[in-house]
């Protein structure tokens, strides 16, 4: 068995409505080994996106513990925190975020430039991986010059430029017609046998989530494996 990558311990986390607590995850537990790959299913406003927040270190659980490799977030500071995800984890989101007037090459080279790599390092990384996600031929495209599927691989290939060891993914086909979100699906199910990135992919698509190796449900504040 491989190594622990992610481990939730019994994490809650609530918001505040004024006087109205919402207590959106009620004590989930969880693992996700080195390299592992799982889909995350579960009815609209059960938790999905928080969940994926809490344990991508974007926001802290109100009570439990995200413990990464063995390290507690919790025990780390603001600066660390941001450090860490900026190597160790990838988000890809239902919209792509990209920078619309940056080509697909300068917004996949981003990441590599925050992080002080140089332009052409940071650009030699970007092609490389636009290569892996099949969009050789589009480098120098703005985003507004790509389809729906397209800018989705953008996104996917700046989240995965610096070869973070988990890609957490919110619902990333969302808004792309069917054939396509399945295109997405198939490319991340082989980016994650090619790369050995951790994954965790909310979908709402029952049909694409049955094909990850691994699938989990949330249900009532817990993950659960379907
Ligand atoms: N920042 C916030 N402040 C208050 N309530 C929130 C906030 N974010 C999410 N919620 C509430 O928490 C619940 C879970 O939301 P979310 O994690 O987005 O669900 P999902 O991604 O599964 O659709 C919902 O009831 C939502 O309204
Ligand atoms: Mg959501």
């Amino acid at each position: 068995m491989d190594a622990p990558l992610l481990e939730a311990r019994d994490v809650h986390k609530s918001y505040w409505m004024g006087e109205k607590e919402i207590h959106v995850l009620r004590g989930a537990s969880f693992c996700l080994r080195k390299g592992e790959m799982a889909s995350l299913v579960g009815p609209s406003g059960v938790g999905k996106s928080t969940f994926l927040h809490v344990i991508g270190t974007l926001d802290p659980p109100t009570r439990g513990q995200v413990l990464f490799e063995g390290n507690d977030a919790s025990a780390m500071s603001e600066q660390e925190l941001a450090a860490f995800r900026n190597r160790a984890v990838g988000f890809v989101f239902q919209f792509h975020y990209l920078l619309p007037e940056f080509t697909a090459l300068e917004n996949a080279a981003m990441p590599g430039l925050i992080n002080r790599l140089s332009k052409q390092a940071a650009e030699a990384q970007a092609r490389e991986m636009l290569e892996i996600v099949g969009l050789a031929h589009r480098m120098d495209h703005r985003p507004g010059e790509l389809s729906g599927g397209e800018q989705q691989r953008v996104a996917l290939a700046r989240a995965l430029v610096l070869k973070p060891r988990l890609l957490l993914a919110d619902e990333p086909t969302g808004n792309l017609d069917e054939a396509t979100g399945e295109g997405i699906h198939q490319l991340l199910v082989e980016l994650n046998q090619k790369l050995g990135i951790g994954a965790i992919v909310v979908t709402h698509n029952p049909r694409l989530a049955e094909r990850m190796p691994r699938r989990l449900r949330l249900h009532e504040g817990l993950v659960v494996d379907a």
